[in-house]
């Protein structure tokens, strides 16, 4: 079962609880939100103050993407703002295991995130402790850039350990994903989605979402 998450980034900030509504309507599964703190990468978007406003306008579970440095910092803040995943760049995490232990000690499902240049190894010893693995198939930073082909393998790489050790284990994939590169990113392994522009940037979220999770309409 393919899971789309539409990424608000790219929503109209000036309706915001409408283009989530609208999503929710299409068949979204999670509603991706992406933090960024204009250090970790060079754009500054949403604190807990907006997860907190999106938390009642929704019913789908909240994937809270942190790029940004010092994490355990402001974990306990988008855990009580109503984040259901929370997600940390391994490169932005000395203390990896602990992080994911403060993440986890709130009942908040635990990600870890890879950019494209980071190997699957920088995760091996703590693949048991955690709820997903997200690949960036983009550097962070921005919607709507191009899909990086070469993490095909990596998603393939994980994927194959999951099924190995049978773990249960999302893998989730950011960054370029249209109706093409969803296709080359099921094949390889993943089963989670995330969609921003080529979601948000059409008019008809419904059938976005559809053609992304690779059905006909
Ligand atoms: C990139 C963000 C992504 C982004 C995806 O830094 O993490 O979630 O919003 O946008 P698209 O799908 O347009 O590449
Ligand atoms: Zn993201």
């Amino acid at each position: 079962m393919i899971k789309i998450a539409p990424s608000i980034l790219s929503a109209n900030f000036s309706k915001l609880a409408e283009e989530i509504i609208d999503v929710e309507n299409g068949g979204a599964d999670y509603i991706h939100i992406d933090v960024m703190d204009g250090h970790f990468v060079p754009n500054i978007t949403i604190g807990p103050l907006i997860v907190e406003a999106v938390r009642p306008i929704t019913s789908l579970p909240l994937d809270v993407h942190l790029m940004i440095e010092n994490p355990d910092q402001y974990i306990p803040a988008f855990a009580k703002a109503g984040a259901d995943y929370i997600s940390v760049h391994v490169e932005a995490c000395p203390h990896l295991h602990r992080t994911i232990q403060l993440i986890k000690s709130f009942g908040v499902k635990a990600g870890v995130v890879l950019n494209p240049a980071t190997s699957l190894q920088s995760i091996l010893h703590i693949i048991d402790d955690i709820d997903l693995v997200l690949l960036m198939t983009v550097n962070p930073g921005f919607g709507g850039q191009a899909f990086i082909k070469s993490v095909l393998p990596k998603i393939q790489e994980i994927s194959g350990l999951v099924k190995e050790r049978n773990l249960s284990i999302e893998i989730e994939v950011d960054g370029g994903v249209n109706e093409e590169t969803a296709k080359l990113c099921i094949s390889a392994g993943a089963n989670v989605l995330v969609a921003g522009s080529a979601v948000y940037n059409q008019t008809d979220r419904k059938k976005a979402i559809s053609l992304i999770r690779g059905c006909s309409k």
